[in-house]
């Protein structure tokens, strides 16, 4: 048994839906006690309240938390922390002035992280992760998805998502698999686009089912890359193998994938720099989450981010997520995500801590184990040195505790080179 008493403030983020302007359970608990036996949660509120059993519960391990507050941890529901290879170069090159597409017709860009990702070992790959996937933890993400998509040939996308099944069973946080092998057109199919979809819906989806390496289907529907037309086949071909439908939608441009998530019935559409008003109100119709990823928008020098408080309003509920990958996603932190969210996209604070928690595993379809402390969910939290809104003071080591299922992690110091 563990037991958090006294904590300083205490969110436990649960209620009903995270959408619209009717948060609930993000208010403040000053005072507050959480308690878990073994991975699983028994009570969460105020301190006053505790039940005596548990309090005095023979093996209870009682922390005093007065110094800190406690917030779930992190649900990161888009990532792309799986590569090998470097484009550091790329962040060089656009602080001098280079855009995206140029990048990528000069060579970068995702062709070039599919090569050296084809050439790495399963044993790179993982262990190249893993360092990831610690800083991650080490920010307070306690629970991430993954994708595929750097392999783009059938036994290169499978050894992706092998890689992170090995991950999942040996690292602390909880992985979730996407499989997108639609993220990109391989270079080798460039003239013949038509057989790589094929290829994506014949022979990648059918394995992956098999072998049951991914949950979710995911496609990156952009001008250039994938169009309506084709991400609508990919997803209605995964759903058909009992992969849940994402999507990559308006990032660069209105590429119309938030109109094919509604039509598709995916569970999220992510990105949505660019999203159309008729989109929002599809998605909303349709119940799709809008899992934002503002950091990417921020490397990448967009000039722009996501209408939150247009889907707010719409009451589409927003998630929030790092977006990690080796070319736009360089911040592993999901309060950093937050603080952008809070300042570049006019969302408060709470509904920040909302979308990073409850609504991204909302976002992944696990609100019935993760994203808020209550009683029967997983015992996964964050202490904070200070108030909540502590998070946000980027820079700061507000992070003074992550507890993962029930156990204490230890962080990463400075020490420590957990840089890949
Ligand atoms: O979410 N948009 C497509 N995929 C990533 C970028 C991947 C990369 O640049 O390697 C994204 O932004
Ligand atoms: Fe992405």
């Amino acid at each position: 048994m563990l037991v958090l008493r006294h904590i300083r403030q205490l969110i436990t983020c649960a209620g009903a839906a995270h959408r619209g302007r009717s948060l609930s359970g993000v208010a403040a608990i000053v005072a507050g006690a959480v308690a878990a036996a073994g991975v699983r949660i028994v009570f969460a509120g105020r301190d006053a309240d505790l039940p005596p059993a548990i309090a005095a519960a023979a093996d209870a391990q009682v922390i005093d938390a007065a110094r800190y507050s406690v917030v779930p941890g992190f649900v990161d529901a888009h990532t792309h922390a799986m590569f090998a290879g470097d484009r550091r170069d790329e962040l060089r090159r656009r602080l001098a002035g280079a855009t995206y597409p140029e990048i990528a017709a000069a060579g970068g860009g995702i062709v070039a992280t599919v090569a050296a990702t084809r050439a790495a070992s399963d044993r790179d790959l993982v262990e190249a992760t893993r360092r990831r996937l610690d800083e991650m933890l080490a920010c307070g993400t306690t629970t991430a998805e993954i994708k595929s998509g750097y392999g783009l040939d059938v036994e290169s996308e499978l050894k992706m998502l092998r890689a992170i099944r090995t991950l999942d069973a040996s690292h602390p946080i909880d992985i979730v698999a996407t499989f997108l092998g639609a993220h990109e057109i391989p270079l080798e199919y460039r003239t013949r686009r038509h057989d790589y979809v094929r290829l994506v819906i014949d022979e990648m989806l059918p394995r992956v089912a098999d072998e049951r390496l991914a949950e979710w289907c995911d496609v990156f529907c952009e001008t250039n890359v994938f169009t309506p037309d084709e991400s609508h086949r990919i997803l209605e071909a995964g759903l058909r193998r009992g992969l849940n439908a994402r999507i990559h939608a308006d990032e660069l441009g209105p590429s119309g994938g938030s109109l094919v998530a509604a039509a598709v019935g995916a569970r999220s559409a992510d990105h949505l720099i660019f999203v159309p008003e008729d989109g929002i109100r599809a998605m909303g119709d349709a119940n799709v989450i809008a899992t934002l990823l503002p950091s990417a928008a921020f490397y990448l020098k967009l000039g722009r981010f996501a209408p939150a408080r247009a889907l707010i309003d719409a009451g589409v509920p927003v998630a929030l997520a790092t977006d990690v990958n080796p070319g736009g996603g360089f911040s592993p932190s999901m309060p950093f995500a937050m603080t952008l969210a809070c300042f570049a996209m006019g969302m408060t604070f709470e509904e920040s801590l909302a979308a990073a928690t409850i609504n991204g595993a909302r976002s992944l379809d696990r609100a019935d184990t993760i994203g808020s402390l209550e009683a029967g969910k997983l015992m996964d939290a964050v202490l904070i040195a200070g108030d909540p809104i502590d998070l946000i003071r980027v820079g700061a080591a507000s992070i003074g505790g992550v507890i993962k299922r029930g156990r204490r992690m230890s962080i990463a110091g400075p020490e420590d080179p957990a840089y890949p």
